[in-house]
């Protein structure tokens, strides 16, 4: 049975291989001041900054340039792009990158006129934000996160070992986004790889929860088997467009709130997986395939009739002659075999997490409890110590 809720998603997208000329339409609406956000460098060679720099000056902005925004982005890059924002007006916060461009704007967003210290009133104290929001846009480069159509932002504080994501309401969330499948086709295979899995995860998280017969996990099974038809033609064939764009749109689709709707959610991989990128650092997909197999091996048998529809839905097991333990089993290789072949992290010990980390990683692992199992402290920590 579907719960009750409302629903309205804020973003406007353009996709498509000429989407970045859209952005002549949305410049207008916001003020002189931009605030161009971008990351290590990928936009310089393969030429998306010149492109988009050379749309801000034909539509009169004065660029203020943030660069240096790291995969994982730091309280202390935030407490920078606020400084930054402050100095000069900013009236859009364009964010050129994946999503730790789009979650650091985000961020800078809802910090720019807070009296407060955002870490504590947002990541820490959970607060929704009661000052002006300076609005957001996003040219996305990388396929993933989801940032570019949810209010999501993730920040990571190395000093505190803590890597905490707020989810923040509608008026967040970035007013549009420009989804290029094009622009993905310089991605390293081993972002690619994470962004695939990054996205997969997404579904399972929203539809590893509840027993119920919803719509939203009949989408969900559409989306999942999409990913893994496209994944591997995507790694293989970089400008393989079919696969990119088919890529680029499930993300966005795995996390813009729509197939949470009316139904519980999961969410514990990604409280595993930030608790273990709080330190190693280590890339957010990556984080989530090495926890993933131990986490689902222990819930499955608290919700196997769903692990036994997703083998079924999903990975067309065949379940003649099988118990469902069989067939939930099988499912699971089936993942397995395909994490494998895309050339995920099986393990966290190959992000650098060592054992004597466990007990730290499982304090900062937030417990959640709307999955099959409300895990205790020491389940966490037997599923990080099988995670090794
Ligand atoms: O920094 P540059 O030089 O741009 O390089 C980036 C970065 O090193 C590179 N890259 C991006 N586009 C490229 C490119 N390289 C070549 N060609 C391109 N077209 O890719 C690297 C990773 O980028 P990043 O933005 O960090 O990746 P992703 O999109 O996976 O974002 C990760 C962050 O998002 C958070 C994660 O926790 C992490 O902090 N998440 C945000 C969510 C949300 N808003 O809802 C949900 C997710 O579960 C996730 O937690
Ligand atoms: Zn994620």
């Amino acid at each position: 049975m579907l719960g009750n809720f409302s629903y309205c998603n804020a973003t406007k997208l353009y996709f498509g291989e000429d989407s970045l000329k859209y952005l002549n339409d949305e410049l207008p609406k916001y003020g002189k001041n931009v605030q161009l956000i971008y990351g290590g460098g990928s936009i310089k060679k393969n030429g998306i900054y010149d492109a988009v720099v050379e749309i801000l000056k034909a539509n009169g902005k004065n660029i203020i340039e943030d660069s240096g925004v790291m995969p994982n982005p730091t309280v202390e890059k935030l407490n920078e792009g606020v400084k930054i924002a402050r100095e000069n007006n900013v009236d859009l916060l364009l964010a050129v990158g994946g999503g730790s461009c789009c979650d650091y704007a985000k961020a800078v967003s809802v910090s720019i006129n807070c009296d407060d210290d955002p870490w504590q009133k947002y990541y820490i104290r959970f607060e929704e934000p009661d000052c002006k929001i300076v609005p957001v846009g996003c040219v996305l480069t990388m396929v993933g996160t989801g940032s570019e159509m949810n209010g999501g932002s993730v920040i990571s504080n190395h000093q505190e070992k803590l890597k905490i994501g707020h989810v923040f309401g509608e008026e967040v969330m970035p007013k549009f986004s420009i989804l290029n499948p094009k622009f993905t086709y310089t991605l390293p295979k081993k972002q690619m790889t994470a962004g695939i899995y990054d996205i997969f995860n997404h579904i399972c998280e929203q539809y590893f929860s509840g027993t119920d017969d919803n719509t939203s996990d009949y989408i969900a099974e559409a989306l999942m088997k999409s990913v893994v038809h496209s994944s591997l033609i995507a790694i293989d064939n970089p400008e393989n467009y079919e696969a990119r764009s088919n890529i680029m749109w499930c993300a966005t689709w795995a996390l813009n709130t729509l197939i949470a709707k009316g139904k519980t959610t999961d969410w514990m991989v990604h409280m595993l997986g930030q608790a273990v990128g709080a330190y190693t650092d280590a890339t957010h997909g990556m984080t989530l395939a090495a926890v993933s197999l131990p986490y689902y091996k222990f819930i499955m048998p608290y919700g196997l009739s769903k692990f036994v529809r997703f083998a079924k839905e999903v990975w067309d097991v065949n379940p003649n002659n099988k118990s469902d333990e069989e067939i939930a089993k099988e499912g699971l290789s089936k993942l397995e075999e395909w994490m494998k072949k895309l050339g995920l992290a099986m393990n966290i010990s190959e992000l650098g997490a060592k054992e004597a980390m466990i007990d730290g990683i499982a304090d900062a692992t937030f417990i959640l409890n709307g999955g099959y199992k409300v895990l205790t402290k020491n389940e966490i920590k037997q599923i990080l110590k099988e995670s090794l």
